[in-house]
């Protein structure tokens, strides 16, 4: 249930993720009746301009805003948005925004007050910010929260510096660690989907799965984030919190009930099986410029001579008795093909004996785009003819759900953390454990024992390094026999 009297208050609204991801999210969750009763929400940021410049600002980061069903409700949002410009370092500035804040409050008809505090800024003032807040915006006769995003630190020592001098002020329970992969609509259905179904939970383990793949791949290079990027590599931005969120949750024990405790703490016991990747565990690569588009290197915003990778492969093991063996390959590129994130648990071979060159089973479920799971299953080919073939069995939701209407992750994310539900957010043990298992690579990478590895390079827009083949085959995946093709393009 949402709690009335409530003020979300935007920190960094003139930013690119607030711009790009938090206000469309809000406006989403209002347009659909998401949102409290009453709601006001509050931006903040240094950029000085009045509520008209900030209207306007707001109202261009909506898509669609002239549609006849959106507009009306878009001058609503407006309505009811207003902005405060202050720093992020002192406290005179903090308390001007708990006084706009108490300037809402002072109608309230019932005693309910209820701030969401969104950090949507860089990480150096995530540590100022949230002591500020908590000095000057913090209410004791209230509900307070607050939401901060990744980068959680470098490192594991990094993050647990950067989240202690954040619980020194907030409390667990006050805290929502948005990691945005765990708000897609295919990640949720990964508890249903395991656990929900007999036919899927037997034969999760390593007597009958060879191996798995979980890919992420992105059309496009860093173009303008290069600055962003060569700080933290494709290890950072997407491996180590979205590619890991998805393993633990497809990997974890059946969890007591659905209540947020109970599956976090099974997602950090499987977490914590795993140790640290090794270097022959890992492939990285570097885009270079094809077909007209620029290499990594060519971004004036990176050093000439960065070794930070743009792709990487890398494989987990992880020591428990369901897993034992079975290699999980994480896998992540920019300036790639195609856009598409999916796993793909590719089954052993079949007991020898009466097939030849059959196909091994796979299922793949794909978070993006296009949602869909589907299993590749070997059928006898229909006719007088005694032959199998590769087939499959297909859950593609816009033909199995055409009218659903698929919520953004920030907006389910959002949703959650006005309800309090901390089931779809990161955990501080989980995320200790988690930088555990990758901080040793990176280390690596970064040349702190010696020189770094030179990453190979991969033509922009091509798919992936060429190395790639032999680094799966390594781990005993097999390609479905030639001349299989799911047919599933013209939905995407
Ligand atoms: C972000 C990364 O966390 O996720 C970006 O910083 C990446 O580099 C983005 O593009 C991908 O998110 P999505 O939802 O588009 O898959």
């Amino acid at each position: 249930e949402l709690k009335e009297n409530t003020v979300i208050i935007v920190l960094g609204a003139s930013g690119d993720l607030a711009k790009k991801k938090t206000f469309p999210a809000l406006f989403g969750l209002y347009r659909n009746g998401y949102l409290p009763k009453d709601v006001k929400i509050v931006g903040y940021a240094r950029t000085k301009m009045d509520d008209a410049e900030y209207h306007k600002r707001i109202t261009s980061y909506i898509k669609n805003k002239d549609d006849e069903e959106i507009a009306p409700k878009l001058a609503e949002f407006i309505g009811f948005s207003s902005y405060i410009s202050g720093g992020y370092e002192d406290d005179e500035s903090f308390q001007n925004l708990n006084k706009h804040i108490e300037s809402f409050e002072a109608n309230y008809q019932t005693k309910e007050k209820n701030r969401l505090f969104y950090l949507a800024l860089p990480p150096s003032v995530f540590i100022p910010v949230s002591a500020h807040l908590k000095k000057n915006c913090h209410i004791k006769d209230g509900v307070n929260r607050i939401i901060i995003e990744k980068p959680f630190g470098k490192d594991r020592e990094s993050c647990a510096t950067l989240l202690s001098s954040i619980k020194a002020n907030w409390h667990e329970d006050e805290t929502f660690r948005i990691d945005h992969y765990l708000g897609k609509e295919m990640v949720k259905n990964l508890l249903v989907l395991r656990f929900a179904n007999v036919a899927m939970s037997a034969g999760w383990d390593k007597n009958s799965i060879s191996n798995v793949q979980i890919t992420f791949k992105e059309p496009f290079g860093t173009e303008g984030r290069g600055g962003y990027f060569d700080e933290f590599g494709i290890i950072r931005d997407i491996l180590q919190n979205h590619l890991l969120q998805v393993l633990s949750i497809l990997t974890m024990e059946r969890p007591v009930s659905f209540a947020a405790e109970d599956i976090r703490d099974e997602k950090v016991k499987v977490l914590r099986c795993i140790p640290p990747i090794e270097r022959e565990d890992a492939l990285l690569g570097q885009y270079v410029a094809a077909n007209g588009k620029p290499g990594y290197l060519d971004d004036d915003t990176v050093p000439h001579n960065s070794v930070c990778p743009t792709y990487a492969a890398t494989t987990l093991w992880i020591n428990n008795p369901r897993w034992e063996g079975v290699p999980f390959i994480l896998k992540a590129g920019k300036a790639l093909n195609e856009a598409k994130v999916e796993i793909r648990i590719q089954y052993k071979d079949v007991t020898q004996g009466i097939f030849k060159d059959i196909s091994r089973n796979e299922l793949v479920l794909r978070i993006q785009p296009s949602e869909a799971v589907y299993l590749k299953l070997n059928t006898k080919m229909p006719g007088l003819i005694t032959r199998a073939i590769p087939t499959e069995m297909d859950l593609t939701y816009k033909r199995r759900f055409a009218e659903a209407v698929i919520p953004e992750a920030y907006e389910a994310l959002i949703l959650d953390a006005l309800k309090g539900d901390h089931s779809n957010f990161v955990r501080d043990d989980e995320l200790d454990a988690a930088w555990k298992i990758f901080t040793p690579i990176l280390h690596w990478i970064e040349g702190r024992h010696g020189p770094s590895p030179r990453p190979v390079p991969y033509p922009y827009g091509s798919r992936g390094p060429k190395e790639l083949e032999a680094f799966i085959n390594k781990y005993g995946f097999k390609r479905t026999t030639e001349g299989y093709n799911w047919p599933v393009t013209n939905l995407a």
